[in-house]
């Protein structure tokens, strides 16, 4: 017996996908709902445990206006990754909205309507700083670029990729929520409402990953788990470890600011705080991926 052509058949998480659809309805597009009035850069883009080099002595001595520099081209930053990995899911999106069962495509729309949405108010956002682009832009991850180009859609390696690349940032998105206070309000907006929206792609990611798991034997799960491993580092450097020529142009000293953040525990706390709840529902789902 072969495979189930997934483009005929109705997948097991088609019902998933059309209750997702139906929280997707309406839309509200987050261009029009944030206020953009209230975009300061007299406060953190950031809350300032989540900037990179926080606990470092030699951060904690650097003036405020310098510090808040910082926060604002980390946060920038984060929000170009963030444009830039849903360029690549958008058009996986938009091929996968030609064919396949109904439900699966009125959801793929859903999700690529939301992205589109979301790249929108990232850009907006850049389009009201003047923060030097250049550095915003530098180029990112090339073997996730490749990946997420090539990658047959309905694998169980896309579709892990696919919730990690949504998991990671979230992570992120999420701490920005909860820890709001003398944050931009602009910043907090943006997350709150990217994050609502990555909470039913990241209940479909896993839907689909659950799915697919099922009929995985242990050999699958344990070359699966050493390849969402490599994965999750890179994901983890793109979101969470800016390039060394943006602490430059945020106006610091020159130094090996990025080793240093890299080397340093209390960033690496941070990030594992940060993912715990991913890597638990990853043990859920079966699948042993750590982060050091
Ligand atoms: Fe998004
Ligand atoms: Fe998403």
């Amino acid at each position: 017996m072969g495979k189930p052509n997934l483009l005929k058949t109705s997948p097991p998480f088609a019902d998933r996908a059309t209750q997702l659809s139906r929280h997707s309805t309406p839309y509200r597009d987050p261009l029009a709902r944030i206020h953009w009035e209230r975009l300061t850069e007299h406060a953190f883009w950031l809350p300032e445990q989540a900037v990179s080099l926080y606990g470092i002595e030699e951060y904690d001595n650097l003036p405020l206006d310098v510090r808040r520099r910082l926060s604002h081209y980390e946060f920038a930053r984060f929000l170009s990754a963030g444009a830039w990995l849903e360029s690549l899911f958008l058009q996986r999106l938009a091929r996968a909205a030609l064919k396949g069962p109904r439900a699966t495509r009125i959801y793929h729309l859903h999700e690529l309507r939301e992205e589109a949405g979301h790249s929108l108010m990232f850009l907006e956002f850049f389009e009201r700083t003047d923060l030097d682009t250049a550095v915003l832009d530098a180029p990112f991850d090339p073997w996730l670029t490749a990946l997420g180009r090539r990658l047959p859609f309905h694998s169980t390696l896309f579709w892990s990729a696919i919730l990690l690349g949504e998991e990671v940032p979230d992570r992120l998105n999420r701490y920005v929520r909860l820890h709001a206070q003398g944050v931009c309000p602009v910043a907090v907006e943006l997350c709150a409402l990217h994050s609502t929206d990555e909470a039913r792609h990241i209940a479909y990611g896993r839907e689909v990953l659950r799915h697919r798991l099922e009929r995985a034997g242990g050999l699958t799960r344990v070359l699966l788990g050493r390849a969402l491993d490599t994965l999750l580092h890179r994901f983890v450097m793109t979101f969470y470890y800016p390039p060394p020529s943006l602490y430059l142009h945020a106006g610091l000293p020159p130094g090996p600011w990025a080793a240093r953040a890299a080397a340093h525990p209390a960033r690496r706390d941070f990030v594992a705080h940060c993912l715990g709840p991913t890597l638990a529902r990853l043990r859920g789902l079966g699948l042993t991926v750590s982060w050091p």
